[in-house]
């Protein structure tokens, strides 16, 4: 009997964790917003900048920052300059806080304002993990002011406008969930 209840157990997260692009689908993002709040795993997050080849003193822009995870990293781990976009209010101060704490204040911050509305021109690597509706939206965007050579790292969903010149499959996140990056080149 506690051999059958243990099996119960451990089956159950198998059976709710759902790969990462249903999950995220199925929240519903509110009014202007191209994503709802949903994290990338912090091995993820490292997986993504690896990918996009980000060195030292470049200049990172994550498109949607949440808690300015991304941001956090690419300051403090790879010591680039990293700027983060994020239209929700606590969820811009909650980073800020955090940036603050850290001490990263002179190479990392996050704008509180619309991802649609900013410039990126002097980007080296752009971040993003919106729903397709939002990489749709951005992608005239990028691509009238990004320079070339610029990398965009999309985490989950395509930019369906674009070819990849790379893709990569993490089958397991360590919580037990897929994800899909992408590495576009302009
Ligand atoms: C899926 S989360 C990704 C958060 C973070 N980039 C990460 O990977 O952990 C998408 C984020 O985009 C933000 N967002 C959605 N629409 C936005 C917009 N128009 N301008 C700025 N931020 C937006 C949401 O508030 C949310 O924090």
């Amino acid at each position: 009997m506690r051999i059958v209840a243990l099996l119960l157990v451990l089956s159950i997260p198998s059976l709710i964790l759902l790969p990462a692009p249903q999950a995220i689908q199925g929240q519903q993002p509110k009014d202007d917003q191209l994503a709802p709040y949903y994290p990338t795993p912090q091995t993820v997050v490292d997986r993504m900048l690896q990918l996009g080849g980000l060195k030292a003193g470049e200049k990172m822009f994550d498109l949607g920052s949440g808690d300015g995870r991304i941001v956090i990293m690419a300051a403090q781990k790879y010591k680039a300059d990293a700027t983060g976009v994020e239209l929700n209010d606590s969820l811009h101060r909650q980073s800020m806080d955090r940036i603050k704490t850290l001490g990263l204040g002179s190479t990392a911050r996050v704008i509180h304002g619309d991802l649609l509305q900013q410039d990126y021109s002097s980007a080296d690597l752009i971040t993003v993990y919106l729903l397709p509706v939002g990489n749709e939206l951005v992608t005239p965007i990028l691509e009238k002011q990004l320079k070339k050579g610029a990398r965009i790292v999309a985490h989950d969903f395509e930019f369906t406008a674009w070819k990849p010149v790379q893709s990569l499959a993490i089958d397991d996140d360590g919580e037990g969930r897929s994800h899909h990056l992408y590495l576009y080149r302009r």
